[in-house]
């Protein structure tokens, strides 16, 4: 049977609004995503996400995107080691908030396509219309384990996702019971109400970033997130251009973000300064090998400047883009990737909630002044 037609942009994100959208990316989790020992860290608890999710609604801050991520790195502040559950945690932040996007991070290999559909379907109602799915076929082995799941061969992972998120939206559509029969699914006699929030879809977006990947988000999400150069502008440009050409050539359309981590103060020498600090200086370096170690990045596998090099990547957030300096400089380079085609970034702050206003009062009014967000 087809699969109902279902808009594949979907959700309120993606429809107008600010031309360079900006959410926080990994408030559920312990640390965040700066690897670093500051006491100051992110904690990741819910009071403080709690806090911070209202802040970031009153703030015109576009959308939350939490991390799917089932146990920690290690290292000596178990980076990312306590994780609040995406679905859940974006119910609660939706009740609180009023015009925030909330993601839930889903592991389609580990969450029943029934139960997942009806959960997500729940937080679309509490937010009324909010919700956004962002789908992860899994990254990390050991994760996997736990569950007594095994993972599957990279290509048959998004084989099985794509009857997943085939199956999630004949359940948003299809009026009447169904069956699905797939090749690892198996449904009898669906029935799946309500439908989401209005009549419209959740957002879904995937961060795939293998070729396999990339046309999995192009042919099935609304939103693609994908790595910006860290070398050049120019180079981010081409990269979206890419994207969007493969889309177009399969008559679709997708926008494109990235990820990034800032860090806004007053002057360019004492955010340089801070961000040396957290993340050279106290970053949790045992737990930066752990997370590479999870890639078969070590001092075995690649040359020692590559090494070198790929461990400071990933201090700072998780090998994010880094937006360091003063308000000018950091809306100057957030201004230059909207030019280069992105739609938005999803940042991360070494402590969200402390950092937030000061972005918000100084950065957000420079990128309105250029004409790319709109006043909260
Ligand atoms: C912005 C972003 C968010 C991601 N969130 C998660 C996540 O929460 N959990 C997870 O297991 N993988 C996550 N991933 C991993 C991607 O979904 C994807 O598996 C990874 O980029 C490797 O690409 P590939 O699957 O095409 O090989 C994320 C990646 C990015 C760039």
């Amino acid at each position: 049977m087809p699969i109902a037609n279902v808009s594949s942009r979907g959700g309120r994100l993606l429809d107008g609004g600010n031309t360079l959208k900006l959410g926080l990316f990994g408030a559920n989790c312990s640390s965040g995503r700066n690897v670093t020992k500051v006491p100051e860290r992110w904690s990741g608890t819910w009071a403080d996400n709690l806090k911070l999710a209202r802040m970031a609604d009153a703030a015109g801050i576009d959308f939350m995107l939490p991390i799917g991520r089932w146990k920690g790195y290690g290292g000596e502040t178990d980076y990312q080691g306590a994780t609040l559950e995406t679905i859940t945690w974006a119910c609660g932040l939706l009740a609180a908030t009023k015009r925030l996007t909330v993601f839930g991070t889903v592991h389609a290999p580990l969450f029943h396509p029934v139960i997942a559909a009806k959960k997500m379907v729940t937080a679309d109602h509490i937010g009324a219309g909010r919700f956004g799915l962002n789908i992860v076929v899994g990254w990390n082995e050991d994760e996997f384990e736990m569950f007594g799941v095994e993972q599957r061969e990279h290509a048959t992972r998004y084989d099985y996702a794509q009857e997943w998120i085939d199956a999630i939206k004949r359940m948003w559509t299809e009026q009447n019971t169904f069956d699905f029969d797939g090749r690892f699914i198996k449904l009898k006699s669906v029935r799946a109400k309500p439908k989401p929030y209005g009549g419209t879809q959740p957002v879904i977006m995937n961060a795939g970033a293998s070729p396999t990947g990339r046309a999995f988000a192009v042919k099935n999400c609304g939103a693609f997130f994908m790595q910006a150069s860290r070398n050049s502008v120019a180079e981010t440009a081409q990269r979206v251009a890419a994207v969007k050409a493969e889309a177009a050539a399969q008559d679709r359309d997708v926008s494109v973000f990235t990820v990034g981590v800032i860090v806004c103060r007053p002057s360019t020498r004492e955010a340089e300064d801070y961000h040396h600090h957290c993340v050279v200086e106290e970053a949790d370096w045992s737990a930066v090998d752990q997370l590479l170690a999870l890639r078969n990045i070590t001092p075995q596998t690649v040359s020692p400047d590559e090494f070198r090099l790929r461990r400071h990547e990933f201090a700072h957030g998780n090998s994010g883009l880094p937006i360091i300096g003063d308000p000018d400089r950091v809306a100057g380079m957030l201004i230059e990737l909207s030019r280069a085609g992105l739609t938005g970034i999803a940042v991360s702050l070494v402590n969200f909630a402390d950092e937030l206003p000061y972005l918000a009062a100084e950065v957000l009014p420079r990128l309105e002044r250029a004409g790319l967000r709109l006043p909260a």
